[in-house]
């Protein structure tokens, strides 16, 4: 089905029009009223920290509700999604030099799990159309130090599951999975978290599954899940069931403290009843967005193979500079100006971040400039041509759509349409103007 949006050749806003009008999205997340009177009442019966599911039975429901939804994986509630990840490498036992193969088109806690366990990230290249790592170009980027693939669900779309597991095994790699942004995606039926030897996710308030900071690890490897828990709880993970003998002579309190905390364990429980509701919700918008935007020339949605299944975190573009001849960033100011925010997710690519290069480090002291000292490596001007051309061309808006909202996917719709009905305006402000200033995630 086409649209039925006719594209609006009125002045932009940008250039003295009318707006089309803000695009506002419903409060998000919510919580049910059977949410907050439980977590109200961890406080209440002074249920404060999380030492164990024992000492906590909250925290055991969680856990196991999260696993149900994840093939009945072992899982690790957390205080947040870097310490699952962090969790994941300890439990896979990735430190202290070893590489780890992953994306520098993320958010930066998929690479701080890394540096924090004294590893090395290894960048290679992502696909232009989506931002997620390129399959193709792992192999080449394998060393004898080479431990791990870490793949992220960038905006909700689930990475190249098959691949990335087939090239894991040929090499004897481990797979991580970052779900961060994905909770309920899938790939030829099988979701995100499933897959990896371990995967993390972040449950933060702006997450597709939001408490108000946690997350949680999840692994089919029992001891992948002790040793995971080792790293950030101390001794009352100890008494539940199951901690293998020979690993309680290491148990102590030499750890960075990643419990979950009991309210948050049961927002878990309580999100996970209506995640399915809600991923239903926001992929019915997404189909009506694409449908909107089939005339779109310049701004392009990527094109998923048919079973994908996104769960739309955000909604993430790429512009046609060459045809439309502008900037993204003076498509986004004028999209911006219409009332649509819309922005580069990733401000520049991680690999060039100040903090990775001990070469020329004036910044304060972190630990993990030493590891990369010590394994030589230089971040310094890596190539990643694709990566480097999303962050210039891509724009993501937010996608919190959970509930029937149809007016603002067609004026999401009318605005992109509108703005690209009026680039020949837009080339002539370029020319005079000059491109605005870089439309990226501060
Ligand atoms: C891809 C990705 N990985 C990891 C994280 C870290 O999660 P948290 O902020 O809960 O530590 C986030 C979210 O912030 C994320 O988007």
């Amino acid at each position: 089905m086409r649209s039925t949006l006719a594209p609006a050749a009125a002045k932009l806003a940008l250039l003295g029009g009318t707006p089309v009008g803000k695009v506002t999205y419903p409060k998000f997340p919510t919580f049910t009223d059977r949410a907050i009177e439980r977590a109200a009442d961890m406080l209440r019966q002074g249920k404060l920290f999380g030492l164990g599911r024992k000492h906590v039975p909250e925290i055991g429901e969680a856990e196991g509700v999260i696993s149900r939804y994840h093939g009945n994986r072992h899982v690790l509630a957390t205080s947040s999604g870097h310490a699952a990840l962090q969790s994941a490498l300890a439990g896979l036992e990735i430190c202290c030099g070893d590489e780890v193969i992953t994306t520098p088109y993320t958010w930066g806690a998929s690479i701080s799990c890394i540096l924090h366990q004294n590893a090395i990230p290894v960048f290679v290249d992502i696909e232009r159309e989506t931002g997620l790592i390129d399959p193709a170009q792992i192999e080449a980027a394998i060393t004898p130090r080479t431990k791990a693939i870490l793949a992220v669900h960038l905006f909700g779309q689930p990475a190249n599951l098959k691949r990335l597991r087939a090239i894991a095994d040929k090499h004897k790699l481990m797979l991580i999975e970052d779900g961060s942004q994905a909770h309920g995606a899938e790939i030829d039926g099988t979701r995100v978290g499933t897959v990896g030897d371990a995967a993390g996710f972040s449950c933060m308030g702006g997450k597709v599954l939001a408490t108000t900071e946690s997350g949680y690890m999840v692994t089919p490897h029992e001891r992948v899940y002790w040793k995971g828990a080792m790293i950030g709880q101390h001794m009352g993970r100890s008494t539940d069931e199951g901690m293998p003998d020979d690993l309680k002579p290491y148990l102590d309190s030499l750890v960075y403290t990643y419990r979950v905390a009991p309210f948050n364990a049961v927002l878990l429980t309580e999100q996970f009843a209506k995640l399915d509701a809600e991923l239903a919700e926001r992929r019915r918008h997404a189909d009506l967005l694409r449908r909107h935007l089939a005339g779109a020339q310049y701004l392009k949605l990527p094109n998923y193979a048919s079973g994908v299944k996104p769960s739309y975190h955000l909604m993430s573009f790429t512009f046609d500079s060459d045809a439309a001849g502008i900037s993204r960033d003076t498509f986004a100011a004028a999209v911006q100006a219409e009332g649509l925010r819309a922005v580069g997710y990733v401000p520049s690519v991680i690999s060039d971040w100040k903090r990775l290069h001990w070469q020329d480090y004036r910044g304060p002291r972190v630990n993990w400039l030493s590891a990369l000292e010590a394994a030589k490596v230089d971040y310094r001007n890596q190539a990643l041509p694709n990566a480097r051309w999303r962050v210039d061309h891509a724009l993501e808006t937010g996608f919190d759509m959970v509930a029937p909202n149809e007016p603002m996917i067609a004026r999401m719709a009318e605005i992109i349409l509108k703005v690209e009905a009026n680039v020949d305006a837009l080339r002539d402000h370029e020319r005079t103007a000059g491109p605005a200033a870089p439309a990226v995630r501060k």
